[in-house]
């Protein structure tokens, strides 16, 4: 039970017969940051990644270096600041934790007038650079990051909305982890989709669509949903002012990344909540919103609708979606 527990948390080593010859380039923008190391460090253990680009304004190349000898079949190349269109060449997926991390007290949105020019100005590279890149967005706010990133593409007339995601892996993650505690049970019992956006009351789980959830009510449900919520705070105060989760991010975006490519590499049924361009709630101004999406040779293959959901998760939903509005809007301006 135990092996077969630890197993499922690893990335898939599932290979698909074409997948071996694959050349899956990854790059990382950020990596030599809380995240971007252990995000590395991740992804040089996943089989489904052939080449690994890291990139950071400060430190990639002793990433790499260290990265690199790990006994995986993967190649490892690490660039300074001045090296960001090499990094890009050729890469299929772009993985992005660059920008600043939040401080106690401070909310997501506090970081956006750092992180937004960060983030537009990796965009503008890769769509200079590497066009046809599956782009997958770490920093914060990602509520306003991912339309920034998909503003700052659509001026330069490369913008494809099934290569663009924005990750709440992390609020799956933590949910799931929240549930299998409050019900004795496995993680792998208790998967839980999450959908809304990455902030506070924009982050909407569907604990009545799991059978182990819809067993929590009353006070325990509103406790499990806030700490889903805000489960990100709590790292923030216990790392008093050295930033906010680094590991369970790395995690949560290895994770995305080995879903994505196993997409890719014409894996079925390949589904997880992202932060994507979505149809759901576009008549009501919300054109980005996460919900589970089908992975698949070309990105985002099918969105899945909302599905049933229960009062209170209608009352979520309800706080959700004009603060999401709100966040949308404010990255859209800042490309505008
Ligand atoms: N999506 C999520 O669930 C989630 C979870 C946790 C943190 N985050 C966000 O991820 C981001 C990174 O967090 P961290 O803890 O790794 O921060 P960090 O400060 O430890 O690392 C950030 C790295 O980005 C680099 N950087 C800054 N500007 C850059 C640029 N223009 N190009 C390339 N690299 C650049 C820095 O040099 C640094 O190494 C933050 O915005 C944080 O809020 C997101």
């Amino acid at each position: 039970m135990l092996a077969r527990t630890a197993l499922r948390t690893l990335p898939s080593t599932r290979l698909f017969s074409s997948s071996a010859s694959r050349l899956t380039k990854v790059a990382v923008l950020g990596a030599g940051g809380g995240i971007g190391q252990p995000l590395s460090l991740l992804l040089k253990s996943d089989p489904l990644v052939t080449s690994l680009s890291l990139y950071d304004i400060r430190g990639a190349p002793g990433v790499a270096a260290d990265v690199s000898h790990v006994d995986t079949g993967s190649e490892v190349q690490g660039y300074a600041a001045d090296q960001l269109d090499q990094a890009l060449e050729g890469v299929k997926v772009v993985v992005i934790p660059a920008g600043v991390p939040r401080k106690p007290g401070m909310t997501r949105d506090d970081l956006f007038n750092t992180n937004a020019s960060i983030v537009r100005d990796l965009a503008a590279a890769i769509a200079r650079v590497s066009p046809e890149a599956h782009i997958l967005v770490i920093s914060n706010p990602v509520n306003s990051t991912v339309p920034i990133v998909a503003g700052t593409l659509e001026k330069a007339g490369v913008f494809n909305p099934k290569r663009l995601f924005g990750i709440t892996t992390l609020d799956v993650v933590r949910a799931t982890r929240f549930l299998a505690g409050e019900v004795d049970a496995s993680p792998s019992e208790t998967p839980v989709t999450v959908i809304g956006g990455h902030s506070g009351a924009t982050i909407v789980p569907l604990l009545s669509q799991s059978s182990f959830g819809k067993k929590v009510t009353g006070e325990k449900y509103e406790k499990i949903v806030h700490r889903i919520q805000y489960g990100g705070d709590e790292v923030v105060k216990a790392k008093d002012g050295a930033g906010s989760a680094t590991l369970s991010m790395a995690y949560a975006g290895a994770k995305f990344t080995n879903s994505l490519l196993r997409g890719l590499n014409g894996e079925k049924g390949v589904v997880t909540p992202t932060f994507v361009r979505s149809p759901l709630y576009e008549d009501q101004g919300i054109d980005f919103f996460s919900s589970n999406v089908e992975l698949g040779p070309n990105g985002v293959e099918k969105i899945h609708p909302v599905g049933n959901i229960s009062a209170e998760e209608e009352k979520l939903l309800e706080a959700c979606l004009p603060e999401l509005k709100k966040n949308i809007e404010k990255g859209k301006a800042f490309v505008a």
